[in-house]
């Protein structure tokens, strides 16, 4: 009897989820979501763990969100994970965090394969230590033919390097004549991006309490909306995401004209 009832609540809680994901996808979801995963320091300082701790609880998140979105229909989800930035943190951090994709893929990549997610990376790949590259080269090699979500690792990554590099680029069509200066417009710059190959970001959702982009997609994120929460990345869960979409779908999104597109 006890049995029967306790194996009883958990699927009331799966009909609810799916109900809410049902009621959200009736209305417009974004195509790509983009994530400052912020707080895993914090979480585990809550605590009296040391900060790596945080790091690896907010794998678990990662993973939770990574259905969650795939579910929703989202396109792609970009997840920053490592920022040119945080190379300033102290030795012990950068090799654990530099060790998180491997474990994260090494354990997931079976369920990312089952939910038919393509792994992809924007960052620069090069300065990575060859351990971190070969995990990441991995999930991408066995989900290339995934055409479901886009599972985006911004790692190693940073905006206005982005930027640089891709005024370097032009530069260089510029020097050998390929390119007219008068010919340098929006799409070409996006064209030398690291996401020319995506959707630009409908939505950005930052954790922690900070307001700030932190040199994240800042050409990207142009007309994003925005959707800032006090909840500590390992802490995140559906519900917190399904409350970002909604609030996304109460958004008027002007794009500089009079008339509001409401995203419903
Ligand atoms: C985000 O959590 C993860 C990375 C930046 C890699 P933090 O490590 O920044 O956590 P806080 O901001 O110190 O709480
Ligand atoms: C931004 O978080 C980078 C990632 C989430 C990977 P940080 O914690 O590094 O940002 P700041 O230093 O608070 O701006
Ligand atoms: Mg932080």
């Amino acid at each position: 009897m006890l049995g029967k009832l306790m194996r009883k609540k958990p699927i009331v809680q799966e009909v609810t989820m799916s109900d809410q994901i049902a009621l959200l996808k009736s209305r417009k979801i974004p195509a790509h979501v983009a994530i400052i995963m912020d707080g895993n320091g914090r979480w585990a300082k809550q605590r009296n763990l040391p900060r790596v701790a945080g790091h690896h609880e907010g794998m678990k998140t990662v993973r939770k969100i990574t259905r969650t979105a795939s579910d929703l229909g989202i396109k792609v989800l970009t997840l920053y994970a490592f920022s040119t930035e945080n190379w300033k943190r102290p030795k012990v951090e950068i090799d654990f965090l530099m060790k998180l994709p491997g474990e994260f893929l090494s354990t997931y990549l079976p369920e990312l394969i089952e939910q038919n997610v393509k792994v992809e990376m924007i960052g620069n790949f090069s300065m990575l230590p060859d351990h971190t590259k070969d995990a990441i080269r991995k999930a991408m090699e066995a989900t290339a033919d995934n055409n479901g979500m886009t599972l985006n690792f911004a790692m190693n990554y940073g905006s206005r390097r982005e930027l640089v590099e891709s005024v370097q680029k032009i530069a260089s069509l510029v020097a050998k004549g390929q390119l007219a200066i008068e010919d340098i417009d929006e799409l070409e710059i996006e064209s030398h991006l690291m996401t020319a190959h995506l959707p630009e970001p409908d939505l950005l959702i930052r954790t922690s309490g900070e307001v700030r982009l932190s040199n994240f997609m800042l050409w990207q994120l142009a007309y994003a909306e925005l959707s800032f929460t006090d909840v500590l990345w390992p802490d995140f869960d559906e519900l917190c995401m399904f409350e970002a979409i909604k609030d996304f779908q109460s958004r008027i999104r002007r794009f500089g004209s009079v008339e509001g597109e409401k995203e419903a």
